[in-house]
C-alpha cells in the first residue's frame, strides 16, 4: 500500500480534508488512511447549526466530530461569521428591518458561545471570520448585512466571543484569492489591524482554491511571506487544483485528459515543494475534499461540468499528483 500522506508529512504539517455526512461513509477508508484532520464542508455553518433562532441542530456536525474521534483526527471548525449560508433572521427584527448592533451582538454571542462551547474539547481551531475582504476596488470590506449593521467592528467582536467560549482554540481569519496581489494587501491590512488592536487572532487561512494555471508560485510565495510577517500561524484551509482556468467555460469533458493530469501533478509538486519551505509557519494543509468522486467544483462555476481537483481519483486510487507530492516530503 502507498505511503500515508499524514505520515509522509508528519514533520511538516497536518494533512486535512473537508468532509460531509455522505463522504464520511463513501470515503471512510481513504480518509482514515491518509488524513489526520477534517473540516465539516457545510455542517458547522450558521444556517446548518441555527436555522431558526434558538433552535440548534447539531446532528450532522456531531456525526463528523464523532468520525474524527473514531480515527484520532483533529477537527477544524468552519465557520462562525460569513456572508453566505447564514440565515436572514440573524439580521432582522420582527418587521423585517435590520436589527441594531446591540441585538446583532447578542445573537452572535448566543451562537458563538453555544457552538464553540459545545465542541471545546474536540475542535482545536476555528475559522472565526470568513471572506469579509472585498475582491475588487478600493473598499476594504465586502458589503453585507454584517457591515451594514456593525461596520468593521463585528470582526474583532467575533474573535472576542470565540475566545471567551474557548480560550484554548486557535482562531483564524480565512479568505480566498489570497494570493492575488491586490487582495492580499487588503487581507494583510485587516489582519494587521486586528493584531494591533490586540484581538485574539492566532492564524490565517489561505483557502487555496487554485487551478492548473494560477496563481503563480511567485504570488503564492509573496502571500505566504507577507502574512507570515504578522507572526501568526498559516494554514491552507480549502486546497483544490481545478483542471480549468477560472474563466474557462468548457463543460464537455467526460474524463480528465492525460495531459491535464500530468500538468496537475507538476503543479501539485511545485506547490508542495514551496509549502515545505515554510513548514515551520504552516500548521496544516487541508484539501476541500479528498478524492475526485466528490468535489464542490462539479457544477461550479460552470453548471454540468465535472472537475478532478484532488490527489486521488474517483475510485480513491492515487493519481500521478499523489506520487509527486509524496516524494516532496
Ligand atoms: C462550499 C461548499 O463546498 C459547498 O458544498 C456549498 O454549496 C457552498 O460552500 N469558501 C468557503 C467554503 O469558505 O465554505 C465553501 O464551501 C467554498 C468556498
Amino acid at each position: 500500500n502507498e505511503p500515508k500522506l499524514k505520515e509522509v508529512f508528519a514533520d511538516c504539517f497536518q494533512i486535512g480534508a473537508a468532509v460531509n455526512p455522505r463522504t464520511i461513509q463513501t470515503q471512510e477508508e481513504l480518509l482514515a488512511y491518509h488524513f489526520n484532520s477534517i473540516t465539516a464542508e457545510n455542517e458547522m455553518k450558521f444556517v446548518s447549526l441555527q436555522p431558526e433562532e434558538g433552535k440548534f441542530t447539531f446532528g450532522d456536525a456531531d456525526a463528523i466530530v464523532d468520525f474524527a474521534k473514531r480515527y484520532g483526527m483533529q477537527v477544524r471548525g468552519h465557520t462562525l461569521v460569513w456572508h453566505n449560508q447564514t440565515t436572514d433572521w440573524l439580521f432582522e427584527d420582527r418587521a423585517g428591518g435590520l436589527v441594531s448592533k446591540e441585538t446583532l451582538y447578542a445573537r452572535m454571542k448566543e451562537h458563538i458561545h453555544t457552538v464553540v462551547g459545545r465542541y471545546k474539547e474536540h475542535i482545536y481551531a476555528w475559522d472565526v471570520v470568513n471572506e469579509v475582504i472585498a475582491d475588487e476596488g478600493q473598499a476594504l470590506l465586502r458589503e453585507s448585512k454584517w457591515t451594514e449593521i456593525a461596520g468593521i467592528e463585528f470582526i474583532a467582536k467575533a474573535f472576542e466571543l470565540a475566545h471567551e467560549a474557548d480560550p484554548n482554540a486557535l482562531l483564524f481569519y480565512n479568505d480566498y484569492n489570497e494570493s492575488n496581489p491586490l487582495k492580499r494587501e487588503k487581507i494583510y491590512r485587516l489582519v494587521q489591524l486586528l493584531v494591533e488592536q490586540g484581538a485574539p487572532i492566532h492564524g490565517m487561512g489561505l483557502q487555496a482554491h487554485w487551478n492548473l494555471y494560477g496563481p503563480s508560485l511567485d504570488d503564492i510565495r509573496a502571500a505566504i511571506e507577507k502574512y507570515a510577517s504578522l507572526g501568526l500561524q498559516l494554514q491552507l484551509t480549502e486546497l483544490d487544483v481545478s483542471m480549468f482556468a477560472f474563466d474557462d467555460k468548457r463543460a464537455d469533458l467526460k474524463e480528465a485528459p492525460a495531459e491535464l493530469i500530468e500538468l496537475q501533478a507538476q503543479r501539485y509538486e511545485q506547490m508542495f515543494k514551496l509549502l515545505k519551505e515554510y513548514k515551520d509557519i504552516i500548521g496544516a494543509v487541508t484539501f476541500w475534499g479528498a478524492a475526485d468522486d466528490y468535489t464542490w467544483l462539479d457544477n461550479f462555476p460552470v453548471h454540468g461540468r465535472k472537475n478532478w481537483p484532488f490527489l486521488f481519483d474517483d475510485r480513491h486510487q492515487p493519481k500521478p499528483a499523489y506520487y509527486r507530492v509524496a516524494e516532496v516530503a
